[in-house]
């Protein structure tokens, strides 16, 4: 596994900001620093995992000289706030999903990693995990032929709590700027180019936040992808991939390891195993690492595109939040 070569600080100490801080101890180091709303909690993070440096407040995480990293894990609603100081403070920044909450936020915040020469990153797991470079140098291989229709399922049960930021539109909640960035990843990461033409249905939970929705995408190059989303119904995470000689299916694809490759003319499959699903967030910190290096991509590219069609249906929604009002 590779090493922690920089230091990181986290902003944010939740579910998922404890999943990195694990992380990195797997791949044998260890957050620099920790910074987070409620100080108390940031305290308690820091004495959990052994980490040195705790601030008083998020915002002193960007006048630290001393820390290369941000990597932020607080409401989608609150991520601007805190990425564009810590940008033009020199930072580098790997920001959770959705990293933003629309398309001119994250061209705001692209071109001020730009001024300031640091890397932007969403923290996709997808993007990073072995299993989805081992398919794409299968399908680039032509064997299969080309890409026809993907089909993308995410649903989740979330009991009816109109507080929580899963149905809160103050806390940009959602299913798809919830689970929809992961659908639309997946179908950016395999398509040839981003769908200009996008269909799609919402039904809004009573706190008028979306909670399901169907969506219908098509490219230039004819090819075509269905996705369904649910924040109250739970789905399988299936991604089907349709090309002219087989098909490939991923399960639990945000952090897939195994896909079955069938082939339509002799019905034969196989099995793909790539990668550890446990080790999701070691492969994002590793290739975020490397793009600080510059060596690699974090595929801002994709997260742009993706960005823009979650923009394109909430305008054909007519759904805003309170911050775009
Ligand atoms: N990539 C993945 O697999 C994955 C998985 C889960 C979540 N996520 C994403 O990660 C983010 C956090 O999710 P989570 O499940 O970790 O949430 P969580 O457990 O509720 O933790 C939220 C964190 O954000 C802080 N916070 C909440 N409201 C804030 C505000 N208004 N201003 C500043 N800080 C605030 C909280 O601070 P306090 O301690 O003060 O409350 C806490 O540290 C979301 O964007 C989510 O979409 C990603």
């Amino acid at each position: 596994m590779e090493q922690i070569h920089y230091r990181w600080a986290a902003l944010g100490v939740g579910v998922i900001g404890n999943e990195l801080a694990r992380a990195q101890q797997a791949m044998g180091g260890n957050l620099y620093s920790v910074g987070n709303r409620t100080h108390a909690k940031a305290v308690a993070f820091a004495e959990t995992y052994g980490i040195g440096k705790v601030y008083d407040k998020p915002e002193d995480i960007f006048a630290d000289p001393a820390v290369d990293i941000v990597y932020i894990s607080t409401p989608h609603n609150t991520h601007m706030q805190y990425i564009l100081p810590a940008l033009a403070a020199g930072k580098h920044v790997l920001c959770e999903k959705a990293i933003t909450l629309n398309s001119d936020e994250l061209d705001r915040a692209a071109a001020c990693a730009k001024e300031h020469h640091v890397v932007l990153a969403e923290a996709m797991t997808l993007y990073h995990m072995p299993l989805y470079k081992e398919l794409t140098s299968r399908i680039r291989s032509g064997k299969l032929g080309p890409l026809r229709m993907i089909q993308m399922n995410f649903g989740s049960y979330k009991e009816y709590d109109m507080t929580n930021r899963f149905f809160n539109r103050h806390l940009a909640g959602g299913a798809l700027l919830d689970i929809g960035v992961y659908a639309l990843s997946f179908v950016r990461w395999f398509m040839t180019s981003t769908p200009d033409q996008i269909l799609s249905q919402v039904k809004y939970a009573p706190s008028g936040v979306d909670e399901q929705a169907g969506i219908l995408l098509q490219n230039k190059e004819g090819e075509m992808a269905t996705v369904t989303l649910s924040l109250h119904a739970k789905q399988p995470k299936r991604g089907l991939l349709v090309f002219d000689k087989g098909y490939i299916e991923i399960y639990d694809y945000p952090r897939g390891m195994t896909a079955v490759l069938t082939d339509t003319a002799t019905g034969r499959t196989q099995q793909i195993t790539e990668g550890r699903t446990d080790q999701a967030l070691c492969y994002e910190v590793a290739d975020m690492e490397k793009a600080v290096s510059g060596h690699g991509s974090m595929h801002l590219d994709y997260t742009t595109d993706v960005m823009a069609m979650m923009t394109r249906m909430r305008r054909d929604w007519h759904m805003t939040y309170p911050e775009e009002e």
